[in-house]
């Protein structure tokens, strides 16, 4: 089965075709930039021409920056608040093809489990994804637990001084504040011994535009259990939509 798997990032959304047996691409990816500021009427024009774009008529998957649950967004924490109670994913295909709308880092984090390095791991595994923001997404025995989202915990980073995780350790923080890899993989690794203490996975997998980039800062880290670099690094987006949309067919 194929299915039409589209992220939606702070910066960019990208989107290709997958066959969700394989988790392989069936064309090039397409990148656009997300409307700024991504309200809702733009992004869904966005979404729409996307779907155009490919001339696809079968089902469309969407990874989306915040909390979805029974197909409302919930949270848009770093788009636009506009989005919040809609129901993107029907109105992207405008109820005539199959759609289904899930968490970004929950939709990277399946791919991961199903295709990448989490295959077959048993135990709790927490999936993230750093970029703009910080995702997180948990797997118990593979399957996933939704909408967790540790990026958003408040940690002391300083004398009485108190931040919201993903403004401290995100990818975006690295270039807001400039800092060195070095210096970004103290902040980063603080998070990770947080995160584990109050959550104890077996293992993290590091998703997300830092994927790539593990050279340059995994030698500055003391992660607190079993670390890995994501395997489908910033692929995993585009598959995991695709695949939770072609699951949610097969399930009707
Ligand atoms: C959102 C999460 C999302 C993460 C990564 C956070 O700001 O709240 O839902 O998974 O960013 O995009």
């Amino acid at each position: 089965m194929k299915a039409l798997g589209i992220d939606v990032g702070g910066s960019g959304t990208k989107a290709a075709l997958v066959d969700v047996q394989t988790g392989d691409w069936l064309t090039e990816r397409l990148r656009i930039e997300t409307p700024h500021p991504a309200k809702y009427e733009d992004l869904l024009e966005a979404l729409q021409a996307i779907i155009a774009h490919f001339e696809w008529s079968g089902p469309v998957g969407c990874g989306f920056p915040g909390v979805i649950r029974q197909q409302t967004i919930f949270t848009a924490a770093n788009l636009h608040k506009s989005l919040v109670g809609s129901r993107l994913g029907e109105a992207m295909t405008k109820g005539k093809q199959p759609a289904w709308l899930i968490n970004d880092a929950d939709a990277a984090g399946l791919a991961e489990v199903r295709f990448g390095l989490g295959k077959e791991k048993p135990g709790v595994v927490l999936f993230l994804t750093i970029g703009t923001g910080i995702g997180t997404a948990f797997f118990v025995d593979g399957k996933l637990v939704p909408n967790a989202e540790l990026g958003h915990l408040l940690m002391q980073v300083g004398k009485g001084k108190v931040m919201e995780a993903e403004h401290y350790a995100a990818d975006s923080a690295r270039h807001r504040d400039e800092l060195k890899w070095p210096e970004w993989a103290k902040r980063f690794d603080e998070f990770l011994h947080v995160i584990h203490a109050l959550t104890q996975p077996d293992e993290i997998i590091i998703g997300g535009g830092v994927a790539k980039k593990g050279h340059k800062f995994l030698d500055h880290i003391d992660p607190p259990c079993p670390l890995h670099l994501a395997q489908l690094q910033n692929r995993a987006g585009i598959i995991g939509a695709a695949l939770a949309a072609a699951e949610r067919v097969a399930s009707r």
